[in-house]
């Protein structure tokens, strides 16, 4: 059967969304409303000489710009976030404008918590542990994958330990979404397919997890449908803004159900691979998700039911291969043996997968890192 929806739960949507060709060319009046003056602007270093939508961005900020932090790595760590909170606290920015794919995001979130209280990031990770709001943060995705413009995590890497942390906290939603489609345009065909498969990710794990209830339900099954649809045309018609905008509010609602719903096994093992054997976490996600699924119709059969009515397929059981057959088509590696893992960091990523807090709300328990050694070498070896 599938996972019963929670009979009592609360759902948080605190994000205001503006949706629009050319809206990052206006974020001065989302600043405007948040009574801000000060705008930091955290990206990375190819969005920033992208040109057309960034060059808009920055020119509609004017004088209300404080300045561009452009060194967001992938996944990156507390030192950045620390380097660049200083930075902004130098320039007097009273806000923070984000504009890149889950990274820069959760960059920002933490940037907007240093900011606030002052020290290193460091000090501040945990869980519901702030007490107060943060520095207004406004984002705009570059991606449609994350979501992370609505959901009130980041996750950043730990260079020491090689691990990938949680802040996880209702005080870290950005007030602002600001989800234009020309950012998406110049996104490279790989990126658009793995961080699109972490949005199906977040849809698919937001069905099965324990803490599924009838609003993340929506939200997850619309994107499915939209994703089906959209995601093969955004990556094959990179200029398409009809599919970068469907994808964008995808992955926008995919970012509204998980951060209610909560994920499970997939971004757990997806996490210890992105930590210890640094593979993108969308990537991760779309060569894990298939076998994790069947691993979970093991003891819960009817699970993608839900699923599958929204695809268009007869069974629930025919999920996995939709996955499946979505990854190829947009010629995304199919194992970790392709994907370039090596085969003895198994049982590393087994333990760090076992640590993150995601593995709690999967459908079928698993608590040791036993337990998922051999659905580990079957993601690594495919069969
Ligand atoms: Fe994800």
């Amino acid at each position: 059967m599938e996972t019963e929806a929670q009979t009592q739960y609360s759902f948080r949507m605190p994000v205001k969304l503006v949706f629009g060709v050319g809206a990052g060319g206006d974020v001065s009046a989302e600043m405007a409303e948040l009574g801000r003056r000060r705008a930091f602007v955290v990206t990375d270093s190819s969005i920033a000489s992208s040109g057309s939508a960034f060059d808009k961005l920055i020119k509609g900020l004017g004088p209300r710009l404080a300045g561009v932090f452009k060194e967001v790595t992938q996944d990156s760590g507390f030192e950045i976030i620390d380097k660049a909170a200083n930075m902004a606290a130098d320039a007097e920015a009273d806000c923070v404008v984000s504009v890149g794919g889950g990274s820069v995001i959760d960059t920002g979130k933490g940037i907007c918590v240093a900011l606030k209280n002052g020290g290193s990031i460091r000090d501040h990770m945990g869980v519901n542990i702030l007490a107060e709001p943060q520095t207004p943060h406004i984002v705009l995705p570059t991606t449609s994958g994350t979501g992370s413009e609505v959901t009130n995590v980041a996750v950043i890497y730990d260079s020491v330990e090689k691990r990938k942390k949680n802040l996880l906290d209702h005080h870290i939603y950005p007030n602002t979404a600001v989800l234009d489609p020309e950012f998406l345009v110049g996104l490279p065909q790989a990126v658009t397919a793995a961080t699109g498969m972490d949005a199906v990710t977040h849809a698919i794990e937001a069905l099965h997890s324990m803490m599924k209830n009838p609003v993340s339900d929506a939200l997850a099954l619309q994107t499915l449908g939209l994703m089906n649809q959209w995601l093969p045309v955004a990556w094959a018609e990179p200029a398409n803004i009809a599919a970068r905008g469907h994808t964008l509010v995808a992955s926008n609602l995919a970012g509204a159900a998980f951060s209610n719903a909560m994920v499970g096994l997939c971004h757990a093992i997806a996490h210890g691979l992105g930590g210890v054997a640094r593979v993108p976490h969308g990537l991760a996600n779309s060569i894990a998700l298939p076998h994790v699924m069947r691993f979970n119709l093991e003891v819960s059969p009817g699970l993608y039911d839900q699923a599958a009515k929204a695809l268009g397929l007869s069974a629930g059981e025919d999920v996995a291969g939709w996955v499946e057959g979505m990854a190829r088509r947009m010629e995304l590696p199919m194992t970790l043996k392709d994907a370039g893992v090596a085969e003895d960091s198994l049982v590393e990523v087994a333990e760090a997968a076992m640590t993150d807090g995601a593995a709690l709300y999967n459908p079928r328990p698993v608590f040791e890192p036993d337990e998922i050694m051999p659905l580990l070498r079957l993601i690594w070896a495919g069969n």
